[in-house]
């Protein structure tokens, strides 16, 4: 059996299991369609209705949804990822949310503004000064300019006013974040209402970094490579490889690489992106990618985390690239899930691709991509890779939520926005990973350009933070 061919028997059984776990069978020829166009994430987010009560996908049904699809598609037009939603049942998203809601709660319990914390149904019997902890459900503005919200813990749900003459109104707050709210409870004519003089976050705690003495140990962080795309910049990441294995004093330093996400571009992941593709065979563009990760020394230990772009389901947490990838890879390269926390020399490396960042631009007012920094802070403040749940940002209601940031970070990494961000935020390093693609096509009538080659290399004993340029 030839070596894709393995992998074709692995993305088979894929489609298959992803169907299965909706309930869906799907009939031998529409597997072989979806196959031969590559058209596995396109399908999987627009199952229709009609699909899912008949739980059979057939090869017409595949073909009418191409036809709807290239009928109602522009090229801007976002992928609707509502279908995944369908097949999960009540019971799933209250688990998934009670679980969010618990873990962040007990991260925010933690301030000592939050002593005397009680549950909401207990403080909307009581009245006078509270404290609670809740989940955003609503959230919108009275008439006399006021903020309302409406939050909720597992039992019980409060109306809460933000008055626009304190300070507490300026606050950003995402619908679906788990906030702790001190105030004081009313009684009206109608139902008790919270008016909040202060909203606690569970935030990354006040602690000093350890630093270690000794040698540098770098890890080294690249993102958004793209490969396949006729935008993909050979040049630059030859150079980059060439660099590893150059033997310069940073260069033996490099112990770890993280390529977080879009490693390869992908096919139908937007309408007409084959006229984007220099390779139209994902797993073409994966034996490219392979040949080059193949040149990197041995010693470095690679891990590679997949994307929207790469071949595995969109929703997130997105599993690790196939299997029959890895066996395609030299030994050194581990395939690891988005989102995912690294243990590396003790220290806690986070990873996340970044979809959720377009919906925090988009959410926060006064944010773009040239302050992607400032959206990043904002996760690590709420603990959690992806506070609203669903806007751009396709998220599966397991029974745990992955995005909880549950371990505080030493260094925190995302990319699939193409710029490139480094800061810091209290002892957490962060970077956005920039991309080792020019300006597409798509960015340059948005107006954006990315600031792409470029690999950043922290030092996990000094905390020292290095950027390195490999644009030509
Ligand atoms: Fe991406």
């Amino acid at each position: 059996m030839s070596r894709w061919r393995l992998a074709e028997v692995y993305r088979k059984e894929r489609i298959i299991e992803f169907f299965n776990r909706s309930g869906i069978l799907v009939t031998p020829e529409a597997l072989e369609l979806i196959l031969e166009k590559n058209l596995g994430q396109m399908i999987n987010s627009m199952i229709t209705g009609e699909v899912m009560n008949s739980g059979y996908l057939t090869e017409s049904q595949v073909l009418s949804i191409l036809r709807d699809s290239s009928e109602t598609r522009s090229p801007t037009v976002e992928i609707d990822f509502s279908s995944l939603k369908v097949n999960s049942s009540v019971d799933d998203f209250r688990r998934y949310f009670s679980d969010r809601y618990e873990r962040i709660k007990r991260m925010i319990l933690l301030s000592s503004r939050m002593r005397g914390t009680l549950s909401i149904g207990k403080v909307k019997r009581m009245g006078g000064k509270v404290r609670i902890v809740g989940m955003v459900s609503e959230s919108s503005v009275t008439s006399n300019g006021h903020r309302r919200l409406v939050v909720e813990d597992l039992e019980d749900s409060i109306q809460v006013i933000l008055m626009k003459n304190k300070p507490v109104s300026s606050e950003i707050i995402l619908l679906d974040e788990v906030v702790g709210l001190v105030g004081s409870v009313s009684f009206g004519k109608g139902d008790p209402v919270m008016f909040a003089d202060e909203i606690v976050r569970p935030d990354i705690p006040n602690r000093v970094a350890q630093l270690e003495g000794g040698d540098p140990v770098f890890v080294g962080s690249i993102s958004d490579i793209h490969v396949g795309s006729k935008t993909f910049r050979k040049d630059d990441f030859r150079r980059l490889i060439s660099w590893l294995k150059g033997g310069s004093e940073e260069a033996k330093a490099l112990k770890y690489l993280i390529l977080s996400g879009d490693v390869v571009d992908g096919i139908g992941v937007y309408p007409s992106q084959e006229d984007d593709l220099e390779i139209l065979n994902p797993a073409e563009q994966y034996a490219k990618l392979s040949e080059y990760v193949s040149q990197i020394p041995e010693e470095i230990k690679v891990f590679i985390m997949p994307g929207n772009h790469d071949s595995v389901r969109l929703a997130e947490p997105q599993p690790s690239l196939s299997p029959a990838l890895s066996r395609e890879f030299p030994g050194n390269v581990t395939l690891i899930p988005n989102p995912y926390t690294l243990k590396l020399e003790k220290r806690n490396v986070l990873v996340y691709h970044g979809m959720s960042l377009n919906d925090m631009v988009e959410l926060i007012p006064g944010m773009n991509y040239s302050t992607i920094g400032e959206a990043i802070k904002e996760l690590l403040i709420r603990r959690h890779l992806a506070p609203k749940y669903g806007g751009k940002t396709p998220l599966i209601p397991s029974p745990r939520d992955y995005h909880v940031i549950e371990d505080v970070p030493d260094i925190f990494i995302t990319g699939h926005v193409h710029s490139h961000a480094l800061g810091e935020y209290k002892s957490v390093r962060y970077v956005n990973s920039s991309t080792w693609q020019s300006q597409t096509e798509y960015q340059r009538m948005m107006n954006f350009s990315p600031d792409p080659s470029i690999m950043t290399l922290f030092d996990l004993r000094s905390r020292n933070v290095i950027k390195k340029d490999f644009k030509s």
